[in-house]
């Protein structure tokens, strides 16, 4: 018997979060009657307890709200926790603590909402004992154990807008435009806005590039009085016989690569090599900021649900999972470190390439 959930948010923020949230505490507490606690920050609060009751009013109005409520953190791993920032650096295995605090509230199965990262330590807890599900998230759609995160068709939409709004100065200035989108291993958003937005040159992380390739493709457009050329980037993408362009290094952090600067990158390039003016856009975190589409809102509504479900049935060790049509489960052990990537032959690809698009390859 379930009587307390505990819930929190992890890793980098995406429309839908707040979905998930308004779905797990209208499910437990409306059909249920269980009492939803919510930790703040991700596992940053679970470690320092700093949580709250979540009622219905809380979670009324979120619906198409980006963000989370409940804030989060991409720097906290309880299994790896820093106690200081200061030199010498401490961490600690603060599973314990988080343990401690879950039975004090006494809550009975703990929903953590993120990407890999977070469903990680997730995994971790489950190994541990503890009752935990998982709910995948992540603009980048790159967890292998779900057809689809939430985010991802925000993440898409953004994109696609920004592809048709570059194209009237592409047209007007017979320019090349770049936009580069997020996608540090996988490059579905460039790869599903590019064909969306009707880019030129889609240039992905699982498609290394030769720059040739691509200034060809602006070449015979010109020559078929095409003036103009979009092209779109994934920030993980890299040349050929080159390496990703990072951005920044995040000191302190789990995850410290900040990739950023391939579309400046191929725009001096391009510039250098056939002389045509070339402009970049960095799409950044407009893709992961606003309201989530009508279909983020569904796919994180019957996450929530699942989640919640599967939390009353005592099925714990699991993630949420979109198979097909179907929202499923597989366990947490399954779920993570796997990472999704398009594979050469993706339909969307073969697509593309008939319509004579330029993978750069
Ligand atoms: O994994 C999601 C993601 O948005 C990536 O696409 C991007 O590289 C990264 O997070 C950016 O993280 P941050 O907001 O910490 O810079």
């Amino acid at each position: 018997m379930i009587s307390t959930i505990g819930v929190l948010t992890g890793g980098g923020d995406c429309p839908g979060l707040n979905a998930v949230l308004r779905a797990v505490v209208k499910t437990a507490i409306g059909k249920y009657g269980i009492k939803v606690i919510g930790f703040k920050d991700g596992y940053r609060g679970l470690v320092t307890d700093e949580c709250r009751e979540l009622i219905l009013n809380d979670v009324s109005g979120i619906l198409d709200r980006g963000g989370t409520i409940l804030g989060t953190s991409n720097k906290d791993n309880p299994f790896k926790f820093m106690i200081t920032s200061k030199e010498p650096i401490e961490y600690k295995d603060m599973s314990d603590m988080c343990v401690q605090n879950l039975v004090k509230h006494g809550i009975d199965c703990l929903i953590t909402i993120g990407g890999d990262g977070t469903l990680t330590s997730a995994r971790d807890f489950a190994r541990k004992g503890l009752n935990v599900i998982g709910v995948p998230k992540t603009i980048d759609n790159d967890l292998s154990a779900t057809d689809i995160t939430f985010g991802f068709n925000t993440a898409v939409t953004t994109a696609t807008e920004a592809l048709d709004k570059l194209h009237t100065t592409a047209e007007s200035h017979h320019r090349v435009m770049v936009l580069e989108v997020m996608g540090r291993y996988a490059g579905w958003i460039a790869l599903e806005s590019g064909i969306a937005g009707g880019a030129d040159v889609i240039i992905i992380p699982e498609i290394p590039y030769d720059i040739n390739k691509i200034c060809d493709k602006i070449i015979d457009r010109k020559s078929k009085g095409r003036n103009f050329s979009i092209i779109i980037v994934a920030e993980g993408a890299k040349p050929l016989d080159g390496d990703v362009v990072v951005a920044k290094v995040l000191a302190n952090s789990p995850d410290p690569i900040r990739l950023g600067g391939i579309g400046n990158r191929l725009a001096d390039e391009i510039e250098k090599n056939i002389g045509v003016e070339t402009r970049v856009t960095v799409l950044g975190h407009l893709q992961r900021g606003g309201h989530p589409t009508p279909s983020d809102r569904i796919l994180s509504t019957r996450y929530g649900a699942k989640a919640v479900e599967l939390a009353v049935e005592g099925r714990f060790g699991k993630m949420v999972s979109l198979k097909g049509t179907e929202i499923t489960e597989v366990t947490l052990e399954e779920a993570v470190g796997k990472l999704k990537q398009v594979p050469p032959d993706n339909d969307l690809i073969r697509t593309g390439r008939k319509m004579g698009l330029c993978f750069g390859d």
